[in-house]
Formats: C-alpha cells, sequence, structure tokens
C-alpha cells in the first residue's frame, strides 16, 4: 500500500533553491521505487520570506510546517539581510522554527567518508574512520535564557545580557536522546559542559550523571567544552556521541564539521518530543556561489535521507540514497568544494543527474 507524506519545503536563500531542486527529484524517484507518495508544500523562510512579507518567519510557514509530516530546509541568510534589526533577521526566523516546532535535540553527524579523506585539513591517520554524532540541545540554554537584551545602566553606559540557564527536565530530555543515540551507536557518550566555572553546567553534569545508571550498556564520560575542542583536533577518534548545550554545541558541532573536511557533505536533524522534525544542511546558503550551479547538493541529499530515517521512518529508502551518494563519489564526480586532483568537477545539477542515475540501476 503506497504511504503518503506531507513535506514542507523550506528552499530559502542563496544556494538553497539550487540544491532543494536536487533534493526533491531524488525523494520522487525513490518515492517511486518503493511506493511513497510524497506532497511537497513549499513555504517562505528566511531572508526570501523577509523580502516578500516583511518577516523572517510568517505564520502561515509555521502553520504549515506545524502540519506536515517533516519540514525539509535548506539555508537560509546573507549578506542582504545582515543589518537588519534583529528580529528581522533570517536567523531569528531559524530560531523561531526551533521554537515553535519544539525542536529540542539536534543531530549532527560528523563522519569521514573514505573517499574524502584528503579533504580534511587534519592528517590522514588522524581524521580516517572519524564518525561522532553530536547531540545538541537545541530549545533552551543561552539562545533562549532570560533577561536577554541590551540595557543602559545607571552611568548611561550601555550593557549587554543573556542568560545561560537550564532546568533539570530540560537537561533530562537531551540527556536521555543523547544516552538512547548513543545506544544505537558506539555505546560511549560523552557529555561537554563547562562546570569548572559555570553553575548551569555543574547542575548539567549533575543530572547526566544522575541517567547514568539507566543505561548501563553506555559509558558516560565527561568533558569541559575547552579541552573537548582541543581533543577533537588532537584525537578525534575517541569520540562517539557528544552530547552538549545549545551554545557548545554550536561551536563544537562546527568542529566536527571540518574534520570531515567537507561541511558541503553533513547533514542534520532537529526532533522534538512529537511532531514533525526539521532536516537541513550543516553548511549555509553560500550568498557567493548563489545561482552559479557550483554549490554541492550532498547535504541536502542526505538530510533527505535523515528525513526518511528519524521521522518517516523508512530506513529502506534512507539506505538507497545514501548509497547512491557514496556511489556517485566512488565514481570520481565531485562538485568544487570536494574537488582534488583526477576526480570529474560537476555542477549542482549535473551531480544531482549523477544521483538520479546511481538510483536507477
Ligand atoms: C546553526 C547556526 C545557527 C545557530 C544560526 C544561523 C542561528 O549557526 O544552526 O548552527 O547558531 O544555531
Ligand atoms: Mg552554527
Amino acid at each position: 500500500m503506497t504511504q503518503h507524506y506531507r513535506i514542507t519545503l523550506l528552499p530559502g536563500d542563496g544556494i538553497g533553491p539550487e540544491i532543494m531542486a536536487v533534493a526533491v527529484d531524488v525523494l520522487k524517484v525513490v518515492g517511486e521505487q518503493l511506493d511513497l507518495a510524497f506532497e511537497f508544500q513549499e513555504a517562505l523562510m528566511g531572508g526570501a520570506a523577509i523580502d516578500a512579507k516583511g518577516e523572517p518567519l510568517p505564520s502561515e510557514t509555521l502553520d504549515l510546517c506545524q502540519n506536515s509530516d517533516a519540514v525539509l530546509l535548506a539555508a537560509i541568510g546573507g549578506y542582504k539581510w545582515d543589518t537588519l534589526p534583529r528580529h528581522l533577521r533570517p536567523e531569528t526566523g531559524l530560531l523561531g522554527l526551533r521554537a515553535g516546532l519544539g525542536l529540542f535535540a539536534n543531530l549532527r553527524p560528523a563522519k569521514i567518508l573514505p573517499q574524502l579523506v584528503d579533504a580534511s585539513s587534519l592528517k590522514r591517520e588522524i581524521v580516517e574512520g572519524v564518525d561522532i554524532l553530536v547531540v545538541r540541545e537545541l530549545t533552551g540554554g543561552v539562545y533562549f535564557g532570560q533577561p536577554k537584551g541590551i540595557f543602559a545602566t545607571e552611568t548611561g553606559e550601555k550593557r549587554g545580557v543573556n542568560t545561560m540557564a537550564y532546568t533539570e527536565s530540560e537537561i533530562d530530555r537531551i540527556g536521555r536522546v543523547g544516552f538512547e543515540t548513543a545506544q544505537k551507536r558506539g555505546k560511549k557518550l560523552c557529555s561537554v559542559d563547562k562546570a569548572n566555572v559555570l553553575e548551569v553546567s555543574q547542575l548539567w553534569r549533575d543530572r547526566i550523571t544522575a541517567l547514568a545508571p539507566e543505561y548501563p550498556d553506555v559509558e558516560l564520560s565527561h568533558m569541559y567544552v575547552d579541552n573537548a575542542a582541543m581533543q577533537l583536533l588532537r584525537y578525534p577518534k575517541q569520540f562517539d556521541t557528544i552530547v552538549t548545550s545549545n551554545l557548545f554545541g554550536d561551536i563544537l558541532s562546527d568542529a566536527a564539521a571540518m574534520l570531515t573536511g567537507s561541511i558541503g557533505m553533513l547533514p542534520s536533524a532537529s526532533l522534538g518530543a512529537s511532531g514533525p522534525g526539521v532536516f537541513e544542511p550543516v553548511h549555509g546558503s553560500a550568498p557567493d556561489i548563489a545561482g552559479q550551479d557550483k554549490a554541492n547538493p550532498l547535504a541536502q541529499v542526505l538530510s533527505a535521507a535523515m528525513m526518511l530515517r528519524y521521522s518517516l521512518n523508512q530506513p529502506a529508502a534512507a539506505d538507497r540514497i545514501e548509497q547512491a551518494v557514496l556511489t556517485v563519489l566512488d565514481k570520481g564526480n565531485r562538485t568544487g568544494d570536494i574537488m582534488s586532483e583526477g576526480m570529474t568537477l560537476l555542477g549542482c545539477r549535473a551531480m544531482g543527474e549523477a544521483l538520479i542515475q546511481a538510483l536507477s540501476v
């Protein structure tokens, strides 16, 4: 029997529409092959929404997202909107989407593909075999804590304030995602905090430690965030699953992504307790190459695979897409960002065609 899914597409800005078009083509082909019917509905978000509607996350966009089975997001932002007041910036729309859908868990895999080891800026022996998953808390911490703002002091000097705060229940629910994710992977969980200085991190560490007995098969360790940044570069293979707060996860997931040398290859998933998840590449909107058919669509395509795996429970379809990506790379196809000697340089559309071809054999 045909399975029907309603997918909201948010192509966003910059290279977003180009890479989204490739992912949609791939989903259509896999859908036909595995009897999955996707109903795509497109909505405006980010700079595109600011230009058309005067706000980065129009309420009709959030409504469509809430009424779908999953959301596929490309990328938002660009120089054009960087100087607008904060509430009108594309990034504010993204934070609104995360909060509006209750997406407290952000999964960011950083797995190095054997075909691309030489794209890393680190030595082969350091990065070969790296397979890390960063579980980042996404709707709390200093990104959302109150009070926040820029306030005038008594002397008239301005003071900028953000608040890093977590409740026990917020820590517990992301901690559980961390343990459960580790259970499905290498069974090692490293919780990253700054408990030597911050009270909020002390509570974080206490709660994560308190959860550990419920997951006796997972080996738990704790690391301070500064050390974690260093260890990621020194000996990344020591990590399997990392669980951490919003800001630390923002920073460490970029560092982990760069180990692979190809941020253009990395997908991510943002999940809530129930309801649709949002799936998006880790990279940004790359306005410098937008509209030139140079973008790497593979992170977007792999985000569609994560969507099939995590939100739609269609692992066979996800496997097919991931295998097609490996096949095109094995054949020597590369976009500019992952190009190396002796390989074939393809544009965004041609990479999409190569994927369709790989799926069709
Ligand atoms: C990310 C980005 C966002 C964040 C920005 C664009 C708001 O850096 O998804 O990592 O800081 O969370
Ligand atoms: Mg970031």
